[in-house]
């Protein structure tokens, strides 16, 4: 895996800026790379920090929108205009307001009363739109992650199955606090991309933060332990306001944004 970088941010506002500016740099060098820019998104409130900041005038400008190809990291098995829908969640606070065309927006269908069918679908879907040979796993510019309190990440809870799939690119599962059926990229695929970034906010994260920040080859990893692309970048971005982070640092010394590129 290549270097694991942890950058402290200040509060919320700071998350979403700092995100924002290395959402930036990944859409430059893809587009640049290969004239599209793949990313998956992630569901949850952080990125919301995110999205709010890319569909602000200041930035909406810096993107090459009409290059964009969204994905999800994992859905909710609710409607499209739920409320709990991350696709809802993404289009009403970025989706709507930047000029991605339609055919390039690639919702999991939660909808769908058979969440292993939507899983297979979606699986096909990536096959499709990433050319993949068999045995070929999808490799995304840019994938968003979030981390809960349990160290769960997209929807890989603690002691799933899916933890362990190492053939399919999407899997259905099933959140365990409240049992809500879920669709998910499973790990080969998150550990495929050539950027993963985690967004980390909230002071009920402090002890799997902990954890991530300081044990570095765990017996019983976390989930979000388990993301650690085999060939691409790994940046954990964390509010520093919303955790006391004095009490995790530790040894690791986390680099400021300002000693990043
Ligand atoms: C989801 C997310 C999930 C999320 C974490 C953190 O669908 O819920 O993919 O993995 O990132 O639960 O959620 P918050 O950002 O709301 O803390």
């Amino acid at each position: 895996m290549a270097e694991r970088d942890v950058v402290l941010v200040r509060g919320r506002e700071g998350l979403g800026l700092e995100a924002a500016r290395r959402f930036a740099i990944a859409a430059t060098e893809a587009t640049r790379r290969s004239g599209r820019f793949t990313m998956a998104l992630s569901g949850g409130s952080t990125p919301v920090d995110l999205y709010s900041v890319l569909a602000s005038d200041a930035y909406r400008s810096k993107i090459g929108w009409d290059s964009v190809h969204v994905f999800w990291g994992d859905e909710r098995c609710v409607p499209p205009d739920h409320a709990e829908s991350n696709y809802k969640l993404a289009s009403d606070t970025l989706l709507k307001h930047v000029t991605i065309p339609p055919n390039q927006i690639h919702r999991m269908r939660g909808e769908d009363p058979d969440p292993e069918a939507a899983a297979i679908e979606y699986e096909q879907l990536l096959r499709a739109e990433f050319q993949l040979s068999p045995g070929e796993w999808p490799r995304f510019d840019l994938i968003l992650l979030g981390m809960g309190a349990d160290g769960h990440t997209a929807s890989l809870f603690p002691g799933s199955p899916v933890l362990r799939e190492v053939k399919r690119l999407v899997a259905a599962c099933e959140a365990p606090s409240h049992r809500q059926r879920r669709l998910t990229l499973t790990l080969p695929v998150i550990n495929n991309a050539r950027t993963a970034i985690v967004l980390v906010a909230g002071k009920a994260k402090e002890e799997a933060l902990r954890r991530v920040l300081r044990e570095q080859n765990p017996t019983d990893p976390l989930p979000a332990q388990l993301v650690r692309p085999r060939d691409g970048r790994l940046i954990w971005l964390i509010a520093e306001a919303s955790l006391q982070l004095s009490a995790i640092s530790g040894p690791l010394k986390p680099k400021s944004p300002a000693a990043e590129r």
